[in-house]
């Protein structure tokens, strides 16, 4: 096999963020742009000699140009075998299942999650560690340092691998192994769930579902879970075939997003359950007949009825939230007497807690719930276990949740972005919201006295590791709050998000409109940024 060794010189800016480097397509078609990024990684990783690389990502423009790069470059470093998905598909959550099946060295997601992709969309790549989990900090800050300093990579003279039909294929000193997408996913499903159970519900035709795939990497998971296995009716999964502009929508399971769910979830004749998944498949909307559950209670939701389930039957070992979730899931940890961890927010966070035995469920306000099974977090996952749950419990969506409500109160909670900003503007505003937000401790905005005014820091409990600036944060005397964030998502312009949060025990307050419960909380977000006095706009662009 001959290497070439091709000179090169740094761009700026391939720092990861929340989730892996996010650009632009035109930005990763600029030549070189790709390869530094993949060699920045390579430099960072040791022994992997004769060690297995498990490469996919959500289908997107890009993605198959991308994957054989990567193979080319993964011959050059040395590794024995990559695995790959069968067209170059494989969802966030599956590619950290076959790491962890395969004890593969790692992982590469060719992905920009929720972004919209196509030829003037986004695209993104993201490293997942042996645990099946995405990079911690301290990697993806060695990987930014090298981008800085490269000067050349290594790429096998090799030609593509076709993809198209599971099979092996040499390539250099490289074993390639094209794989079905789903298998080993879907038997990990099963082990975690009763199938006998929801295919009896979904059999019987009298229990209806709808699944939104957006046109991204779902669609054939949904497919041949829901439809194949379980029996769903064929038309269950709706926008079931990925598209590599993903139909030319925001892959963005919400409810501004996933408008055509919603309408039918909205609409007469609408089927007991609802659901959608993102653009790579860990994020995941539950929606009942008429009815939207927030991710944060549905995390909530899960912890509290874990034992209904054949894979939690045991019990939880801890639970854990990123920071601007709502405190929905404390409340129930508190009840089961186990510890609830706070991270900041992206999932990365939960690998250490995950790893280390101290929490089972964890899960974000940002329509993403996982568990200890793989180390992202899980659209269809979470949608199976509300499945069963409602195979358990025979109870409709609305009503598990009403109980919920019931026997724990409720966390109104709500999330106002402001996306497409101009990043000046957005990192001034954060700049004000920063200079002031530790002197607003102790005194009082409108009837609420602030406890804490700060910008959230977090030691990993396991390495020990310092996290600064992930966000700033209100909390009021009764425990309401107020966050203020800048997305870390982006690929150009800025997004700002402001998250709102507050406890009602009383009952016969649970059925107010979330946006009317938090008025005065909004107002008070909104008046100390001054967002819409210096932006112009007349509100969020999506609300949650
Ligand atoms: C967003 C979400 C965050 C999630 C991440 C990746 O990040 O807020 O919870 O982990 O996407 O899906 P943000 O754009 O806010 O940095
Ligand atoms: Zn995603």
């Amino acid at each position: 096999m001959k290497i070439d060794t091709v000179t090169t010189t740094p761009f700026p800016g391939q720092k990861p963020g929340t989730s892996g480097l996010r650009k632009k397509v035109s930005v990763f078609q600029q030549p070189h742009y790709l390869e530094n990024f993949v060699q920045a990684l390579f430099d960072t990783l040791q022994g992997t000699r004769g060690k297995t690389l498990v490469i996919g990502g959500d289908g997107r423009y890009y993605n198959r140009e991308a994957i054989q790069t990567l193979i080319k470059m993964a011959a050059a470093k040395g590794f024995g075998t990559v695995l790959v998905g069968r067209d170059g598909l494989l969802s966030t959550p599956a590619v950290s299942c076959i790491i962890r099946k395969y004890q593969a060295y790692g992982g590469i997601i060719l992905s920009a999650s929720h972004n919209q992709g196509g030829p003037d969309g986004d695209f993104g790549i993201k490293y997942n560690i042996a645990n099946g989990g995405p990079a911690p900090e301290k990697v993806t800050g060695l990987i930014y340092q090298n981008t800085q300093e490269i000067s050349r990579y290594l790429i096998a003279d090799i030609p593509d691998t076709p993809l198209e039909d599971i099979g092996e294929f040499q390539a250099g000193g490289l074993t390639v192994k094209v794989i079905d997408p789903v298998e080993d996913y879907a038997q990990l499903m099963e082990s975690l769930f009763d199938f006998d159970l929801i295919a009896d519900m979904l059999g019987e035709g009298v229990f209806t579902m709808c699944f939104d795939a957006m046109n991204a990497v779902t669609g054939p998971y949904a497919h041949a879970i829901l439809e194949d296995r379980l029996g769903a009716m064929p038309g269950t999964v709706i926008n079931g075939t990925p598209l590599p502009d993903f139909g030319g929508g925001h892959p963005d399971p919400n409810l501004t997003y996933a408008k055509e769910l919603v309408d039918i979830m909205n609409g007469v004749n609408a089927p007991d359950f609802g659901a959608a998944s993102d653009g790579d498949g860990d994020r995941n909307m539950i929606l009942g007949k008429h009815f939207f559950v927030t991710p944060s209670d549905s995390l909530a939701i899960l912890a509290a009825n874990a034992h209904h389930i054949p894979g939690y039957r045991d019990g939880l070992a801890g639970v854990a939230r990123s920071m601007p979730t709502s405190q929905a899931v404390d409340r129930v940890a508190a009840r089961l007497g186990i510890e609830c961890y706070e991270t900041p927010t992206g999932w990365k966070f939960f690998g250490n807690l995950l790893d280390a035995g101290m929490i089972t469920l964890c899960g974000e306000e940002s329509f993403g719930n996982g568990s200890n099974h793989v180390r992202e977090k899980d659209g269809l996952w979470a949608v199976l276990f509300w499945l069963n749950l409602i195979a358990a419990r025979h109870q409709s969506v609305e009503h598990i949740t009403r109980e919920h409500w019931q026997a724990y109160g409720r966390n109104f909670y709500s999330r106002h972005d402001y996306e497409g900003m101009d990043g000046a503007i957005a990192q001034e505003i954060m700049d004000d919201l920063r200079g002031k937000i530790t002197s607003l401790t102790g005194k009082s905005l409108g009837r609420y006295r602030v406890a804490i005014g700060d910008d959230f820091s977090y030691t990993d409990p396991v390495d020990h590791s310092r996290s600064e600036g992930q966000g700033l944060r209100l909390v009021f005397d009764d425990g309401a709050r107020i966050i203020f964030r800048l997305s870390g998502t982006g690929s150009d312009s800025a997004t700002l998000r402001f998250y709102m949060e507050k406890y009602e025990s009383d009952p016969a307050r649970h059925n107010q409109d979330p946006q009317v419960a938090l008025a005065d909380m909004i107002k008070i977000a909104n008046e100390l940024s001054g967002i819409l006095t210096r932006t112009g706009r007349g509100g969020p662009t999506v609300i949650t």
